[in-house]
């Protein structure tokens, strides 16, 4: 039997953070096993926002070569750059035209972003949602692993796929039964645990779009800036660490960071630190840090050392993407009565 087909991405923008490693990419590495995984650079998004070319490509690269310093590997897994299989941005054109303006206008990220946008919102912010669709259903992916805050936008590709692909335009087979021609994906919720909170406020995600560089630790921090940035962490004037307090975020989260980078349960590290003041647990957490990313850094440098290795990996990954995603297009672009 066929394994699951699992389809993720993260955008190239900025640098990837501990919340993209262990809330993301880290779940990624666990489900090659068991799954037929495509994770992709999703570089078409990143332009949805003003973007700088000459930063473009050194960060397409880098963003791959972080997800096999991370674990991914391209003998199980297929990585590619989304701009580089021209089938997204026809089947996101595709899907343009089905889907009701409506739709989009109420999505929450939209909102929020183009309110940063000011008067500057492109229509590619707002079709955004609309091209995720076409990464997720140009796969037949089955499952998608998203976070909170993607959620509606995986609600919105099963609703292109089903209500305005499916249910208006499917085949019918000799019996008159309807033969689906996209995919309808579930999204796959993540372990807990893993969702990390900014080092400057214990209530709001780590994100690469917080101005403040000392909310997040990026996987390629120096060891000097990673103690920096916890030194700084905020703390509460409260001793002893402790999960569950509804009025210590700040506790809950770097708690959490702890166990996860120590490798300890929640329950270890809970125990471990109930009795500690900030002073003495946040060099412990910034030593745990260190050594968690020392060998993701090390095999960083190690990929970037061979640009060379790297482009065949994303050549191959082109190849291995290109075949499944044309012959998806080829389905639509039939039902949808395009001369062949
Ligand atoms: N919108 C996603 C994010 O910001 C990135 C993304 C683009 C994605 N295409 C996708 C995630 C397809 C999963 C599947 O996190």
């Amino acid at each position: 039997m066929a394994r699951p087909r699992v389809l993720s991405g993260v955008q190239p923008t900025g640098s990837l953070h501990l919340g993209n490693w262990l809330g993301a990419i880290r779940n990624w590495v666990d489900l090659q096993d068991s799954h037929d995984t495509f994770f992709c650079v999703v570089d078409l998004h990143a332009i949805t926002v003003p973007h700088d070319p000459a930063r473009l490509a050194e960060d397409t690269l880098s963003t791959a070569a972080l997800y096999l310093a991370c674990g991914i590997d391209p003998a199980r897994s297929t990585v590619f750059v989304q701009s580089q299989v021209s089938a997204h941005s026809e089947l996101a054109w595709l899907l343009n035209c089905v889907t009701p303006l409506n739709w989009l206008e109420r999505m929450i990220q939209f909102k929020e972003k183009a309110l940063k946008q000011g008067d500057n919102v492109s229509v590619g912010l707002l079709d955004y949602p609309v091209l995720m669709a076409a990464d997720i259903l140009l796969y037949d992916a089955d499952l998608v692993p998203v976070g909170e805050d993607q959620k509606q936008h995986l609600e919105l590709a099963r609703d292109i796929a089903q209500q305005r692909i499916n249910a208006r335009f499917a085949p019918r087979d000799p019996s008159g039964e309807p033969i689906a021609i996209l995919r309808v994906p579930e999204p796959l919720i993540l372990k807990q645990g893993a969702r990390v909170m900014s080092l400057t406020d214990g209530s709001s995600k780590m994100s690469k779009s917080d101005p403040n560089e000392g909310s997040r630790i990026n996987l390629l921090d120096s060891p000097e800036l990673i103690s920096k940035k916890i030194k700084r962490a905020k703390t509460d004037p409260v001793m002893g660490l402790v999960f569950g307090d509804p009025e210590r975020p700040e506790a809950d989260n770097l708690l959490g960071l702890y166990a996860l980078l120590a490798g300890l349960s929640p329950e270890q590290a809970a125990a471990d630190c109930a009795q500690m003041g900030w002073g003495q647990f946040k060099p412990l957490l910034a030593e745990a840090a260190v050594e968690a990313l020392r060998p993701v850094q090390q095999r960083y440098s190690e990929l970037r050392a061979d640009p060379a290795g790297l482009l065949q990996v994303l050549e191959q990954g082109r190849c291995r993407a290109t075949d499944v995603a044309d012959a998806t297009l080829a389905r639509v672009r039939q039902a949808l009565g395009f001369l062949a």
